[in-house]
């Protein structure tokens, strides 16, 4: 019998469900009909963020599958995310205050500086003028009043390359309970993965699947490798479960985006079957993504983070 891998345990106790329904580049009108369809599937994690634009939304559902009966809010595991605009260390509880009402919640279950980048405002975001030096120790000072208020049940980075990790450590208080990070087969992270694992950070993998299309991540083939194609067909699964199971069994937490119901259970269906041994071992000779960016704005947010985006 497979191990199921449901949850992995965070440095503060808590248990942070495996499996989470990615939310970004999920619009508005459709991001609720997702996320009701994924919690009545089983899903207990959300993974949000404030620029994602899609939180109230979020809300109206949560509190109506509360109000329902379907989930009770303890069985649930929310994570949300502050934005580069909101460094400031008086801007972070603003941000956060935002971001609970908007999701109509009382508490978040985790929440993450969501790039150790800082920007001017909203409307030029990605214009590399809007870039200004982050402090990343005030900003994080500001988390950790969140996490002492107890409203933020955990807190946690995103982005972070093993560099500003390792700094961060070097002066939290409350250390990070996670590093939120595009990791897949084609991206696999292992230095990171080494100092996560030493550290007691759990890594989070976003765009599990390399998000299909979307142009400034690195993962753009990972359904299409051989090794994952080959491994699918051996195990009769899906190029997307395969990926998924790979990164429960390598110990992070994965957060595949979709709004279709079809995929939102294919993607739960990942607990009780695994990849053997024989077979796991051949995910270590995927070749590695380059380090390429295609804008010229990501390219500066890889040289802020260490050549690690
Ligand atoms: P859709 O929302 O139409 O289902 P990632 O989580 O790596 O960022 O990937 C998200 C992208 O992958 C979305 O475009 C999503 O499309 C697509 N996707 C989600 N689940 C699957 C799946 N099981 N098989 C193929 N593509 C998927």
């Amino acid at each position: 019998m497979a191990d199921a891998i449901k949850y992995f345990e965070l440095n503060t106790g808590a248990k942070i469900p495996s499996v989470g329904l990615g939310t970004f580049q999920s619009p508005p009108g459709v991001v609720g009909q997702a996320a009701e369809t994924a919690i009545k599937v089983g899903y207990r994690h959300i993974d949000c963020a404030q620029v994602y634009g899609n939180e109230k939304e979020i809300g109206e559902v949560l509190k109506k599958l509360f109000e329902d009966g379907v989930v009770k809010r303890d069985d649930l595991f929310i994570t949300s995310k502050l934005w580069c605009t909101d460094h400031a260390p008086e801007d972070v509880p603003v941000a956060f205050n935002k971001t609970l009402d908007d999701l109509q919640l009382d508490y978040i279950d985790l929440y993450l500086i969501h790039w150790p980048v800082r920007m001017k405002n909203a409307v030029d975001s990605f214009k590399p003028e809007n870039l200004i030096p982050a402090d990343i120790p005030s900003t994080w000072q500001a988390m950790e009043k969140l996490y002492d208020s107890g409203k933020a049940r955990a807190i946690g980075v995103s982005n972070f390359s093993t560099k500003k990790l390792g700094d961060l450590l070097e002066i939290a208080r409350v250390p990070p309970a996670v590093n939120q990070v595009e990791c897949h087969p084609t991206c696999q992270r292992t230095e990171l993965k080494e100092l996560c694992k030493s550290r007691g950070v759990h890594l989070s993998g976003y765009s599990p699947l390399g998000s299909p299309g979307f142009v400034l991540l690195k993962g753009d083939e990972v359904l299409k490798q051989p090794v994952v194609i080959s491994v699918a067909e051996k195990l009769g699964k899906t190029p997307a479960q395969v990926c998924l199971r790979w990164g429960i069994q390598m110990g992070h937490s994965v957060l595949p985006k979709s709004t279709h119901e079809s995929r939102i259970k294919e993607n739960f269906d990942i607990f009780d079957w695994s990849i053997p041994d024989d077979l796991f071992t051949k995910f270590s000779e995927i070749e590695q993504a380059s380090l390429f960016r295609v804008t010229p704005f990501a390219k500066i947010l890889s040289e802020i983070l260490d050549g690690e985006f």
